[in-house]
């Protein structure tokens, strides 16, 4: 359950303790007419698809039980591109949200997955890159719920976290008209188990959503919240607008063909976390069409 670093730090070895949810539902209005077709999650981000980023980073905090909650009309597809992760050794199971209510919804979709224990929430469109960033990710033995806070040039279009002098977090605020924070909440949270019963405690916001950030705020009422800020070295990317989409396309590109390192590749994650042998990737590679993905893949081995 707990491992040591080489400074004597302890911290939760999330393989085997925590559980990841991906959501990845949602409107996509401002991707619109892109999402007329498919959802968001599935649109490419360069090589390839958008959700594939979100489920490396839970991979490589070696969470291997994943729940994926999306609409009913884009789980299906995301299904069938991923199948039940056996091929990425891991466990992935699906679950519908009938209408974008909101993310805390996700934690009473997977009451029942969460169960017992504490879970990590990824928003199925977020990017995270940078060195050794499942560090920057971990979970301390004694945190309850932790946010990941990331400055911005424009706090409005964000969840924003308010920090005291001491860095703990006093008050988080959903798009601030003014705020004297550009610390954005980004799309990774981790909660204890006691967040399914949390979320039912909610009511819909003015916009008509369970907010994250009154659930958050639950976690502050009672002092239970931790919170870390990125940075600089290190990259996010939410892909709601066309230009970040864009954005996050230009930066994978720039680095797979810069380092000739693939990011997000499922596979490889897969691999190197030693989830699957090198005969599975073998194999996996040799059943795909031939294609710079596969190239890579064979180069790795
Ligand atoms: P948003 O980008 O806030 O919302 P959206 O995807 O509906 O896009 P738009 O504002 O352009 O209409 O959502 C953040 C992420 O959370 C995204 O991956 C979609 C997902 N989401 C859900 O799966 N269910 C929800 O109820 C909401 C609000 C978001």
């Amino acid at each position: 359950m707990y491992i040591t670093d080489s400074f004597g730090k302890v911290y939760i070895d999330l393989m085997n303790a925590t559980k990841g949810i991906v959501l990845a539902g949602g409107k996509g209005s401002r991707l619109w007419p892109m999402t007329t077709v498919c959802s968001k999650q599935l649109l490419p981000v360069y090589d390839k698809p958008a959700i594939y980023y979100p489920i490396s980073t839970l991979m490589l905090t070696g969470i291997r039980q994943i729940l994926i909650i999306s609409s009913p009309e884009g789980i299906q597809t995301i299904n069938r591109i991923l199948g039940d992760g056996s091929r990425f050794g891991i466990e992935l199971s699906y679950a519908e949200q009938p209408a974008p209510n909101g993310l805390p919804e996700a934690f009473i979709i997977g009451e029942k997955f969460i169960g017992q224990d504490p879970v990590i929430m990824i928003l199925g469109d977020n990017f995270f890159h940078g060195h050794a960033i499942t560090e920057m990710l971990r979970i301390e033995p004694h945190e309850h719920a932790k946010i990941f806070l990331y400055k911005v040039n424009d706090p409005s279009r964000y969840g924003v976290a308010e920090l005291n002098e001491k860095g703990r977090v006093m008050s988080v605020v959903e798009k601030p008209t003014h705020s004297h924070s550009n610390l954005a909440i980004t799309g990774f949270y981790y909660f204890d188990a006691s967040v399914a019963e949390r979320a039912k405690r909610l009511s819909s916001s003015g916009r008509g959503e369970l907010e994250i950030t009154d659930l958050i705020s639950q976690y502050i009422a009672e002092e239970l919240l931790s919170a870390a800020v990125f940075g600089r070295g290190y990259v996010w990317f939410d892909i709601g607008t066309p230009q970040a989409l864009n954005d996050a396309s230009n930066y994978v590109e720039v680095i797979q063909s810069r380092q000739g390192i693939s990011i997000g590749s499922l596979e490889e994650v897969a691999w190197r976390m030693g989830f699957i042998t090198d005969e599975m990737l073998r194999r996996i590679a040799a059943s795909m069409p031939r294609c710079s993905y596969k190239s890579y893949l064979e180069s790795i081995i």
